[in-house]
């Protein structure tokens, strides 16, 4: 395989979750989002934010706690954990994608949050450094990425592992029919344009993890008690410049890797004339935010 064809199979196997090779999907799936850093940045103040916020508030985080937060970005949930915690507390943030990382050390730089660190590293391989309490953290949280990780159960119980025998979990994902409207334009228009790009953007081991239910049960599996799942609704005003941002901001983008600035913006006259022929004016962003306590 060239290397151009070998990079454009692993962003490909970033959206299937068919990766044979996980470390290898997790350094694309980094490269897809620092790509798209600028784009994932305007995307805060409207979607990663809010899910972010009400995360670390239902985590009902105290004083003092200690926090990993997996699959970071740029500090959407790990900022607000941070100011939750306070000088005594402290959060681990943890991502594959530097610019993302990069992002919110200056966010917290800019708020004097001096209780936060923003770590490179795979969530998959973290190991607690030396600076955690008894080695073990009293909250795990992570906000979008439970399900990018490779083998997320297994991936899961060990994070889960991480954490002292009473402790507390929290995670948002999508809620069933979610950004439909837009990545079905959207994944169309690709078609269009790449007749063997992949559909799926969740990996199937976790697709069906979008209803209260679902996460209820998925939860309950690794022992934790106490779950409570609230939904944020979030519908967002579709503006060309949004509906854009979301593609080159998120996951989206990977299918986009591999191809010339011309074929990207075909795609991108096509998606945008495919939401405008739907009449899609709101971007449902509705999200399930999940919190539990584990204890062991
Ligand atoms: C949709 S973004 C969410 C970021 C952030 N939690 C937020 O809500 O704004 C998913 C993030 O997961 C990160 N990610 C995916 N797999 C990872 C892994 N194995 N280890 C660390 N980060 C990972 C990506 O780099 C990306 O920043």
């Amino acid at each position: 395989m060239s290397d151009s064809a070998d990079v454009a199979a692993r962003h490909t196997a970033v959206l299937t979750g068919a990766a044979e090779d996980p470390g290898g999907a997790t350094e694309a799936l980094g490269q897809v989002f620092d790509a798209g850093a600028r784009e994932f940045d305007r995307l805060t103040p409207t979607v990663w934010g809010p899910a972010g916020q009400s995360l670390a508030f239902q985590l009902r985080l105290r004083p003092g706690d200690t926090v990993l937060d997996v699959c970071c970005g740029a500090g959407a949930s790990a900022i607000p954990a941070a100011a939750a915690v306070g000088p005594t507390g402290l959060v681990h943030a943890v991502d594959v994608a530097d610019d993302l990382l990069e992002l919110g050390r200056v966010t917290a730089s800019d708020r004097a949050l001096r209780n936060i660190d923003f770590v490179r590293a795979d969530a998959t391989r973290w190991e607690p450094p030396s600076d955690v309490p008894l080695g073990r953290y009293d909250v795990l949280s992570c906000s979008y990425g439970i399900f990018f990780l490779p083998h997320p159960n297994m991936a899961t119980a060990r994070l889960l592992r991480l954490l002292r025998p009473v402790s507390r979990v929290g995670v948002t994902v999508w809620r069933r029919g979610a950004l439909e409207d837009v990545t079905g334009a959207y994944f169309e228009a690709v078609a269009r344009h790449v007749p063997d790009a992949s559909r799926p953007i969740r990996p199937s081991a976790l697709a069906d993890l979008d209803t209260p239910d679902a996460l209820r049960a998925w939860l309950s599996r690794f022992g934790a008690a106490s779950v409570e799942v609230n939904e944020l609704s979030n519908l967002i005003p579709l503006s060309p410049e949004f509906a854009w941002d979301l593609v080159l901001g998120s996951a989206l983008r990977a299918p986009l890797m591999s191809l010339t600035d011309d074929v990207v913006e075909a795609v991108r006259l096509e998606y945008l004339a495919l939401l405008t022929e739907r009449d899609v004016e709101v971007v449902d962003a509705g999200t399930l935010v999940a919190t539990a306590v584990v204890v062991r």
